[in-house]
């Protein structure tokens, strides 16, 4: 099988609620089941040599939610992204971790922890995980520096959830992002997903415009 160099992969995890309301359960039970699928995520990632894996986790629209929504989704960034918990993790893996958003409207505490867990992972080389939270693509660009600079161009989008769009993710990397919309709820991704996702990326012909010689 030719096979397309897979450098940056990055995904709108969505579908929490609707997997949550399919069992009769709250909203936040499906986010909190979705926080655990991340790391197996990671794993995924990592078996598969992608150097920079990043995660659409909060956007500055999310405000728009319900004040406890809200608390929930800060609170799990807190506690299963930039605690000290997952400092042992990203060491142990070689993760760097990059946090992508605004500082608007977020707690001195996170902000704290998220340069802390930058500051000690940041000699980590093996995958760059970057997690966009309280961030917006196009407010982004409006900005006088580009806050997402420091991330290479997007060879794959997935995003998970049945939904069709792009909901102002890192515009300027995903100029030539090989799209996938994938059905699965994000609490239900799975390994096998995953397969089939980066097995669909590698059986498309990536032209940048141009035209393919012949063979
Ligand atoms: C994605 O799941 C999580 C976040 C955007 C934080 P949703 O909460 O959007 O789930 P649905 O779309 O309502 O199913
Ligand atoms: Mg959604």
């Amino acid at each position: 099988m030719r096979r397309n160099s897979l450098n940056h992969v990055a995904l709108i995890l969505d579908g929490n609620g609707r997997w949550a309301k399919k069992r009769h359960q709250p909203r936040i039970f499906g986010h909190q089941q979705g926080a655990k699928v991340i790391k197996h995520l990671i794993d995924y990632a990592l078996n598969d040599y992608v150097k920079y894996l990043t995660l659409f986790c909060f956007s500055l629209e999310n405000w728009n939610r319900p004040q406890a929504e809200v608390k929930f989704l800060h609170s799990l960034f807190y506690q299963k992204i930039v605690s000290k918990k997952t400092l042992d993790f990203f060491l142990k893996k070689n993760i760097c971790f990059k946090w992508l958003g605004f500082k608007t409207k977020l707690s001195k505490k996170l902000l704290d922890a998220i340069k802390l867990l930058e500051k000690k992972t940041a000699k980590n080389n093996k995958l760059t995980l970057t997690i966009a939270f309280n961030y917006g693509g196009r407010q982004d660009l409006d900005s006088k520096k580009r806050i997402s600079s420091f991330l290479p161009n997007v060879d794959l989008l997935i995003r998970t959830g049945n939904e069709n769009r792009i909901s102002n993710f890192i515009l300027y990397q995903l100029a030539y992002a090989e799209i996938i919309f994938e059905k699965t709820f994000w609490p239900d991704y799975t390994k096998k997903t995953w397969k089939q996702n980066i097995k669909e990326y590698h059986l498309r012909k990536r032209r940048f415009g141009a035209i393919l010689p012949k063979k």
